[in-house]
């Protein structure tokens, strides 16, 4: 994959393909991840990256910090479409209040696939979402907005990811499987078919889910206990 690195195969790709300008909100060890994401597709050039004030002036791998959050307004008016990459392990706090500003903003979400992943046609993807490398998502499987399906995370068939969920590296949801929103769901975690995982619930990594949780909180253990 040394072409898809290269700064040759970026002007190429910028040369030759039509592609919208792309402002990252967050720019942390998830927005590293999805700039290689970004880059080795033909969707998206990205403008810029905004963060926390103090963070101003700094390089994210070949970007810079162009602005605060306080000035979203400013870069919608300025023809962007934004994707929030910030990441999320026990809070969505950050994302959901990126995503109210950008909404009350009036600000385009791009939706992002890595063109190492699958997404069947009679998947959908919702505003906001990434489906970074090696993710599977299966045949009538619906991911809901701002969603994270990470890298090698699969989402089998007729699954169901709700809004702000993380799918994080080699989870797997089974046929079926029913994620509510805001849940983070640990790497190489399984849920098996058919099962129902309420809002706002925390799966911890390598558990195994074979029962419905029905409450917030966090759950490890194969198979999955309440943690607290
Ligand atoms: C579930 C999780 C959030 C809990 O973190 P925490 O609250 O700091 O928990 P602690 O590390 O204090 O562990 C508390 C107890 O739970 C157990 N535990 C924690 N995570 C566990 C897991 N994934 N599976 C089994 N047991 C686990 C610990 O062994 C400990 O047990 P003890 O009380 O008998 O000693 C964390 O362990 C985890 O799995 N995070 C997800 C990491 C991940 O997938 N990252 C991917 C990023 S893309």
């Amino acid at each position: 994959m040394l072409v898809g690195r290269s700064p040759v195969w970026q002007i190429f790709r910028q040369l030759f393909f039509h592609m919208r300008n792309l402002i990252l909100l967050g720019g942390g060890g998830h927005a590293r991840s999805v700039i290689d994401v970004i880059e080795s597709a033909s969707d998206y050039r990205i403008q810029g990256i905004i963060d926390r004030k103090e963070r101003v002036g700094h390089r994210v791998l070949n970007y810079s910090i162009v602005d605060s959050d306080e000035n979203i307004e400013k870069w919608v008016q300025s023809d962007q479409d934004f994707l929030i990459t910030v990441g999320q392990i026990e809070s969505t706090a950050v994302r959901t209040r990126l995503d109210k500003q950008l909404s009350e903003a009036k600000g385009r979400l791009a939706t992002l696939t890595s063109p190492l992943a699958r997404v069947s046609l009679y998947a959908t993807v919702g505003e906001g979402a990434v489906v970074m490398h090696f993710a599977l998502v299966n045949a009538n499987a619906q991911v809901g907005r701002n969603v994270i399906i990470n890298t090698r995370a699969t989402v089998e068939h007729d699954a169901i990811v709700g809004d702000f969920s993380h799918i994080s590296t080699g989870a797997i949801l089974n046929g079926g499987v029913a994620v509510g929103q805001q849940v983070f769901i640990g790497s190489h975690a399984t849920i098996q078919q058919g099962i129902v995982v309420a809002d706002n619930v925390i799966i911890g990594a390598h558990t195994y889910v074979n029962q419905d949780i029905t409450e917030p909180g966090v759950y490890v253990g194969v198979p999955a206990r309440r943690l607290r």
